[in-house]
């Protein structure tokens, strides 16, 4: 057995030991009590409205209702529907944003996709007038240019490249829901417009059409609440997975995600949710929403009942009680309150 192979198995059983110890300590820490309750506190609320401008979409569940945390040292504390798969939509922007930068570095990229909050909703047919960029990486403008921006030697090889990093991220090999890839591919005239106007302005190739595909691929791809939650812990982890151990994007560029969700994740509601909840966050309308602390958390909510800005209702009630409660906006001081880190200590019980 060579080397590497002896330190890949020393370290998956490293980290199939320490998922173990985090199994056992997960088991009996406050947290799990803390979500249990949020769970059965907001699963009876039916506000919102499922998705269905993609019609595909409108086939999901109102009920179904998940809350996911993964500690940046692989801890896991799930509640409800956490294996109920659904396509990942908005969320997989931050994460292709990273290996288009990973791709190209960060000025190149800011040459084709801005940092700028548009305040606007995440399908507006709009440019920065000054660069005739798209405002962020979060916007489908920004995320189409993005996708744009992702190598490969041909269409299949970037589809591989970009299920290949999600897998990374998610610690398992994921896959596209072709109904629903097909449904966005019928249904996608706004965003072929958003396209051609960019092409107009030279801030996407001539390949566009590719490109469309390749972000209507990223978005059909099929995660399920825990997934989203590992993939936040692997940001909070400085880009490791802590569940496998393995890199998923190059430590650099980790702020750079994670500024751009604080300021723009969740769109045209990005400014107060900065300002009430303050953890960097990224939504979709398959009703995921991950957020990061960094150095310390992950945490995932899926619910497909969306408010009118296409943010998942009981997902931004979750965040709010859990940043109020545990003081994690980012700007936090002098908080009094619990500590999150007493949540994660195992209690004896009696
Ligand atoms: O392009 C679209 O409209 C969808 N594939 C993604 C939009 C989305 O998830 C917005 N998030 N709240």
């Amino acid at each position: 057995m060579s080397d590497t192979m002896a330190t890949d198995s020393k370290s998956s059983d490293k980290h199939s030991l320490n998922g173990m110890l985090n199994r056992l300590k997960s088991a009996v820490a406050p947290l799990r009590d803390t979500l249990r309750d949020l769970h059965a506190k907001y699963q009876p609320m039916m506000d919102g409205r499922v998705a269905d401008y993609i019609p595909e979409l409108a086939e999901a569940d109102p009920n179904w209702f998940a809350i996911v945390a993964v500690t940046a040292d692989g801890s896991v504390y799930e509640f409800g529907d956490y294996n109920q798969l659904f396509t990942i939509q908005s969320v997989s922007k931050p994460f292709v944003f990273g290996l288009a930068l990973e791709d190209h570095g960060r000025e190149n990229v800011l040459k084709k996709v801005g940092v700028e909050p548009t305040g606007e909703a995440f399908n507006a047919i709009v440019l920065d007038e000054a660069s005739n960029r798209p405002f962020n990486p979060m916007v489908n403008a920004g995320a189409i240019a993005t996708a744009d921006l992702i190598k490969g030697k041909d269409y299949p090889d970037r589809v591989t490249r970009l299920t290949q990093m999600f897998s990374r991220y998610c610690g398992r090999q994921v896959n596209i829901d072709n109904s629903v890839f097909m449904s966005e591919r019928v249904t996608g005239h706004r965003n072929r417009a958003i396209g051609h106007l960019m092409l107009n302005f030279g801030m996407v190739g001539e390949k566009i059409e590719e490109s469309l595909e390749l972000y209507f691929q990223q978005c059909s791809i099929l995660v399920n609440c825990h997934d989203l939650a590992v993939m936040g812990a692997t940001l909070a982890n400085a880009g490791v997975n802590p569940i496998t151990g393995e890199r998923a994007i190059e430590h650099q560029y980790v702020k750079d995600l994670l500024s751009v969700m604080n300021s723009c994740g969740m769109y045209d509601y990005a400014g107060e949710w900065a300002y009430r909840i303050g953890i960097p966050a990224k939504s979709g309308v398959g009703g995921g929403i991950v957020a990061v602390v960094p150095g310390k958390v992950g945490i995932a909510t899926f619910s497909p009942l969306l408010d009118p800005k296409g943010n998942s209702f009981r997902g931004i009630k979750v965040f709010q009680e859990l940043s109020e409660r545990f003081g994690l906006h980012c700007f936090e001081s002098g908080f009094t309150g619990e500590s999150f880190d007493d949540q994660l200590k195992h209690v004896r019980r009696t």
